[in-house]
């Protein structure tokens, strides 16, 4: 393989985007993109501003190897150096500190010679995908519904072949292949040795919250709870296409008590839970990478796959490390009232309760 230039990523990322992607600075403050925008929950100081295209590096650097991320973290920014990638191209956007395990993402992504894009909602509404992978091809689409930008609504027909709710769910059953992380996540009990553990890409598939799997689809309407998507936009959308018999949730899911569920119930209409965002890597970020690599042929694209798990204390980390953590603990990190005890016992006592 060859090489680019990060500002031949630049050039690309634009170009796949129709103009979205920022390429001077002064592009950035002056309100002339309507992707760059301030993401807040008006709580001080923890604000992101989403700045399409190059957030971090020099525009003349070599790139060999790119990787596609939804989220980075320090984990990415440490695979990436260790996996000889040059540049990362990042979906959500990317946060000083926040994004770089707690340091400025300069001192971080400098000392590995790392470039970083980022390319969120300037990339949503760009392709059809994820109302294709949940069966329905789009006739409606807005990103910024009832003018709240991201706020991603989509009206579909039924693909050929979905015809009940039932079929949906076995597209994603097959599509999204989550068997494959099911027996990954049985490996992993098995090698630590407990049933408790869970991990998002396996745990979280597609299910019918309300209707029969039986009953036939309709038009459907998909929304992201997350976005912001409300009640009063639900009667917008209804009163566009009274036609809407199924709601599908995505990226986030309708839980318990959430209004939605509520509202399907009261008017008759069928809900389905699809993907979650664990997996936006395979609906976003492959489409994304493909593109990269066909217009890049270059330079080798990776793909960086998140897998989150959940431990039980007494199944986190090493016999030997957890025995480590207890004596932390313990000596260190406990008030006065443990302390009275000697530190033996008091380990003792925090293996009896962890241990059982
Ligand atoms: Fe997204
Ligand atoms: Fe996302």
């Amino acid at each position: 393989m060859g090489h680019v230039l990060v500002q031949d990523i630049v050039a690309v990322l634009n170009t796949i985007t129709g103009g979205r992607v920022v390429t001077d600075q002064v592009q950035r403050f002056n309100g002339s993109n309507p992707f760059v925008t301030l993401k807040t929950s008006h709580i001080p100081g923890k604000e992101v501003m989403e700045l399409p295209g190059l957030v971090y590096g020099d525009p003349a650097m070599p790139v060999h190897k790119v990787a596609v991320v939804m989220t980075l973290t320090e984990s990415a920014v440490e695979l990436a150096a260790s996996s000889k990638v040059d540049a990362l191209i990042v979906h959500h956007p990317v946060a000083d500190a926040a994004s770089s395990g707690g340091v400025p993402l300069k001192d971080y992504l400098s000392h590995y010679n790392l470039a970083i894009f980022e390319l969120h909602e300037a990339f949503h509404g760009l392709h059809p995908g994820i109302a294709l992978l949940h069966g329905h091809e789009p006739i409606f689409t807005d990103t910024a519904f009832g003018g709240t930008i991201g706020n991603v609504v989509i009206v579909g027909r039924p693909l050929d072949g979905i015809i009940t709710l039932s079929h949906i769910l076995s597209r994603l059953e097959v599509l999204m292949a989550q068997s494959q992380d099911l027996r990954l996540l049985e490996a992993e009990r098995q090698i630590y040795n407990s049933t408790e553990l869970r991990e998002i890409n396996a745990l979280e598939t597609g299910v019918v919250v309300h209707g029969n799997p039986e009953n036939k689809v309709g038009l459907i309407l998909h929304c992201f709870p997350h976005t912001g998507f409300s009640l009063e936009n639900l009667n917008d959308i209804l009163a566009m296409y009274p036609a809407i018999g199924t709601v599908v949730a995505s990226i986030s899911k309708v839980r318990n008590q959430h209004p939605l569920l509520a509202a399907c119930r009261e008017k008759g209409l069928n809900l389905i839970n699809g993907n979650s965002h664990a997996l936006e890597i395979w609906e976003n970020g492959l489409p994304l990478a493909y593109a990269i690599q066909t217009l890049l042929p270059a330079v080798e694209v990776v793909v960086f796959r998140e897998r989150v798990t959940s431990y039980p204390l007494a199944a986190a980390g090493a016999r030997e490390l957890r025995r480590y953590a207890r004596e932390m603990a313990s000596n260190y990190l406990l008030g006065t009232e443990t302390s009275r005890m000697n530190t033996v016992e008091r380990i003792n006592v925090m293996e009896a309760e962890f241990d059982e």
